[in-house]
């Protein structure tokens, strides 16, 4: 299973990348501006910056909601560095978009994905990887893993070549529950990464392991 976080902000992406277990970066115009990022430059420069730290897969969405436009920026993005993944959102030039860059070899993430459908159509189309919030959906009493099981079995079914990036996740058992549930990829906040650290047995078993020593030693 791949791990990614969800986020622009480079502190975090750094203290994941070391780690030792992160794949790629998912980032989104909400997240950018989170950071305060904005401007064609600027925006250009913390791409490259998250792509100088981690070794791939870094999800840039781009902002245009034409084909056309779609395009423009999708190429422009991809120009940044290898690493990029160029991400598009769940609408019907977006669909055209996909299936424009499956033919171009550039990498895509099809984003905004709340139904099967959407997730059917996307890897016909050719995309990557694509994002179903599991998140969101649980927000307005839907069930977002029940979405991923759905996903994983289509694609099964058909053996599509697509990667299932299950996002919007918001804690440790979203993510734990994605991974029995077979879905390539998680997307998180970097709470969540270290959230998968804790347990109480293994730091009351530390601490009496270190007394132990320490008694031993006559200290
Ligand atoms: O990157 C998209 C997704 O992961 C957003 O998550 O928590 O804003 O629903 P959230």
């Amino acid at each position: 299973m791949k791990f990614f976080i969800d986020t622009a902000n480079l502190n975090d992406i750094k203290e994941a990348y070391d780690l030792g277990v992160l794949d790629g970066v998912t980032t989104n115009p909400s997240l950018m501006a989170k950071e305060g990022i904005s401007g064609e430059e600027r925006v250009r420069a913390h791409y490259k910056a998250i792509c100088d730290i981690v070794d791939d897969n870094v999800s840039a969405e781009v902002i245009a909601t034409d084909f056309e436009g779609m395009i423009r920026e999708g190429k422009e993005l991809a120009k940044i560095d290898d690493k990029i993944v160029v991400k598009i959102p769940m609408i019907k030039d977006g669909i055209k978009a996909i299936k424009y860059f499956s033919n171009e070899g550039i990498r895509t993430n099809c984003t905004l994905i709340f139904s099967a459908g959407q997730a059917l159509l996307a890897a016909k189309a050719g995309a990557t990887y694509v994002s179903p919030f599991i998140g969101r959906l649980d927000d307005i009493s839907y069930d977002g893993l029940e979405l991923i099981d759905q996903i994983v079995n289509i694609y099964e079914n058909y053996g599509y070549a697509t990667q299932v990036l299950a996002a919007s996740v918001r804690h440790t058992m979203h993510l734990i529950k994605c991974a029995e549930l077979g879905a390539d990829v998680v997307t998180c906040p970097l709470k969540v990464i270290l959230g998968l650290l804790n347990h109480p047995l293994t730091d009351s078993g530390l601490a009496t392991f270190l007394a132990d020593h320490a008694k031993a030693a006559g200290k």
